[in-house]
């Protein structure tokens, strides 16, 4: 089991599941607990922390960032390959609205992480960016909840049409009439 294949693509799952975390968990810390409760402080103060905190936060945003990137591509082109037929249809128009959600929470988050003036109106606004990034990050882990699933599930067999499997006839199999004058079942 442990080969080269494995190893590399259980290391990616674990750099994508950490940076995730890191992300989406700071995202919900930074708009829940940090923000509101910042007007404790007085005025001088409040730029004082928000600056030691944006220069060291913005460090991990870009770590995560960059190892989300690394690992998910490398994750999709492992998976896109060896994916059943009738899976497609639905995976990669999934996985194409989790990119692009993915580039747009990116974006808002190094807009509110970084220094630069060009994104001063972005920071102004804190609360509204930090908010979308935040249902945005949310629809993005379901999204991916559900390419996860949609790929556990067990392969649907294409059955020709006149023919009947053992699962499918089951739950009738009582109201059939077990026996007929014809053909009478006899216990011996
Ligand atoms: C904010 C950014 C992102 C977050 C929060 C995120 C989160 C997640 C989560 C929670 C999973 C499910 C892991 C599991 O169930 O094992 C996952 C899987 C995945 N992610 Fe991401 N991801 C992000 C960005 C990306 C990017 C940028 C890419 C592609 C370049 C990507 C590609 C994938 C792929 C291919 C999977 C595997 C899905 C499957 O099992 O079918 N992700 N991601």
């Amino acid at each position: 089991v442990l080969d080269l294949d494995f190893v590399l693509s259980l290391l990616s799952r674990w750099l994508h599941i950490l940076a995730a975390i890191t992300a989406v968990g700071g995202t919900i810390f930074a708009r829940l607990a940090l923000l509101p409760a910042l007007p404790s402080l007085p005025e001088g103060h409040r730029k004082t922390l928000h600056d030691a905190i944006r220069g060291r936060w913005s460090k991990a945003v870009m770590g995560a960032i960059a190892f989300l990137l690394m690992s998910g591509l490398y994750n999709f082109i492992r998976i896109a390959g060896r994916l059943p037929a009738d899976l497609k249809p639905l995976y990669h128009p999934l996985f194409g609205a989790k990119f692009v959600l993915a580039l747009i929470i990116f974006f808002i988050a190094s807009a509110l992480v970084g220094k630069s003036t060009a994104f001063e109106r972005f920071r102004a606004n804190a609360r509204f960016w930090l908010t979308l990034n935040l249902v945005l990050a949310v629809l993005l882990v379901c999204i991916s909840g559900l390419m996860r699933m949609l790929r556990d599930r067990p392969a649907q067999p294409i059955r020709p049409v006149n023919s009947v499997s053992a699962v499918s006839v089951w739950p009738i199999v009582p109201q059939l009439p077990l026996a007929t004058s014809d053909h009478p079942v006899t216990l011996d």
